[in-house]
């Protein structure tokens, strides 16, 4: 960084320059900057750019002459960009007059011409939107790749038994394939948010100028369309000054990215040894350096812990966000790299995720034993009692709580209880009760709309194989 001090009247801005004596010292032009974040605007700004153009010269306020320079020149910087030989300036504040300044640098005089009607404040904002907008679309592609995964997955296991847990305790018997089809329902869900925000994020607004409109003769509705927004936005203070489409796209991936960690979770647990559910494939593995036998799932760990800076990123803009008057304030520059940061490390999350689902054995004995532990069927002895001995489901609760309890006792499963052991808590129990305790049959019982039963699952495939086509 070159050595500025307050008296520097060389580094004048040459943007906005104009009244003032000299250039700023170090710390605030190192603190105002935001190029070395928001080159990443840069194809938006110049599409963004065009697009204002072609509508200033439609109008009548710029010559085609002027438009076509223009257009040269910002497709000179685009593939300068492209190259990696785009020198990009810190003296040049941000990405919008990086690119400006170089405009003029190769065009001269009519780049002066392309800021008319246009304000940095409506020029951010339309980038900000062109760029969170085709993040979503790319995130949306993974995400339903990552469905995709799941199903391919799923279709193998629908009669493999696993313990469905709440507490993490065995609860009742499930199958491995409609565990996973619940992150399936997850990912469709957060599909649809990004769907809804999408909409709401679809909306121009460029023109909006500084924050109070133009008396330029401009065309709203002809940016909007030439840049695939739905309409322009219809208040010029509300345009330039709110972030919400940012603010719900950065809430969306937080519920998503919670979603994943979730399984995330569910990864590291089954394959660890006490497990033994599923085993990673290499490519999703590690090993330790002082522990040979060691198959680490840290993939799987960093993605639980992604949504940790994901969700940071939501309440650091919200944050910035909370209070602010109206229109624009600088405060909002802070809004982009939460944004970049959540995108980069959702994707790269999800992307790791799909491959691990896409990948990884399962090792379906170790599900079976583990069904056989833990009086999984407790729920559907109780239920036997209620259907066969007409007994009030509380009543049978109980009963079977203490049939759970003499099992313990004897260090059995309840199916290994004698008929006359059974008998000894409630004296009309007969050898029918059996059958219901063999975690298949109970798997095959729970055939409602949604549950677990093979039957049940099959239409939840086939309704999610449909909707992915
Ligand atoms: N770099 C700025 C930002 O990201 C662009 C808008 C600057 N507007 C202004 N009035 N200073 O917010």
């Amino acid at each position: 960084m070159s050595n500025k001090n307050n008296n520097n009247k060389t580094n004048k801005n040459k943007l906005w320059g104009g009244r003032f004596d000299h250039g700023p010292a170090e710390a605030m032009e190192l603190l105002n900057a935001s190029i070395h974040f928001d080159k990443r605007l840069a194809e938006e700004d110049i599409t963004g750019s065009i697009a204002h153009a072609t509508m200033l010269a439609t109008q009548g306020i710029i010559s085609d002459a002027d438009l076509s320079e223009i257009k040269r020149g910002l497709a000179q910087i685009s593939e300068e960009i492209a190259a990696g030989q785009f020198d990009f300036k810190i003296e040049q504040e941000d990405i919008h007059m990086n690119i400006e300044a170089r405009l003029s640098d190769i065009i001269g005089e009519p780049a002066g011409r392309l800021h008319t009607a246009r304000s940095r404040n409506d020029q951010v904002a339309t980038d900000f939107r062109l760029w969170t907008r085709s993040s979503l679309d790319s995130i949306v592609i993974e995400l339903k790749a990552f469905q995709k995964a799941l199903l391919g997955l799923a279709e193998q296991h629908v009669e493999t038994l696993i313990p469905g847990t709440t507490h993490l305790q065995a609860a009742q018997p499930v199958s491995l394939a409609h565990h996973l089809l619940a992150y399936v329902e997850m990912a469709g869900r957060d599909v649809a948010r990004l769907g809804d925000c999408r909409k709401r994020m679809n909306l121009s607004p460029l023109g909006a100028g500084a924050l109070a409109g133009t008396s330029f003769p401009i065309d709203r509705d002809m940016t909007a369309k030439l840049l695939g927004f739905s309409a322009p936005m219809q208040n010029s203070i509300d345009a330039v000054s709110d972030r919400d489409f940012a603010l719900e796209f950065l809430a969306a991936l937080t519920i998503s990215a919670t979603h994943l960690s979730r399984m995330a979770e569910e990864i590291v647990i089954w394959s660890s040894q006490p497990y033994s559910y599923i085993v990673l494939d290499d490519a999703f593995s590690t090993g330790s350096s002082i522990m040979p036998q060691k198959r680490n799932p840290d993939g799987a760990e960093l993605i639980r812990a992604k949504v940790g800076r994901i969700m940071g990123n939501l309440v650091a803009m919200l944050t910035v966000m909370k209070g602010l008057p109206l229109a624009y304030g600088k405060d909002m520059q802070e809004d982009k790299e939460a944004v970049f940061d959540s995108v980069d490390h959702f994707i790269l999350s999800l992307k790791a995720l799909t491959g691990m689902v896409a990948t990884l054995s399962v090792n379906k004995d170790a599900m079976a034993a583990a069904t056989m532990k833990g009086h999984i069927t407790a729920t559907d002895l109780a239920d036997w009692l209620v259907q066969n001995l007409n007994i009030p489901f509380r009543r049978a609760h109980e009963i079977t709580g203490s049939l759970v309890g003499m099992a313990d006792q004897k260090k059995c499963e309840l199916d290994k209880l004698s008929l006359s052991d059974m008998q000894s808590i409630e004296a009309d129990i007969t050898d029918g009760i059996y059958d219901v305790l063999d975690p298949r049959r109970a798997l095959n019982s729970r055939s409602s709309l949604g549950g677990t039963a093979p039957s049940a699952v099959k239409e939840q495939l086939k309704l999610w194989k449909e909707q992915l086509k």
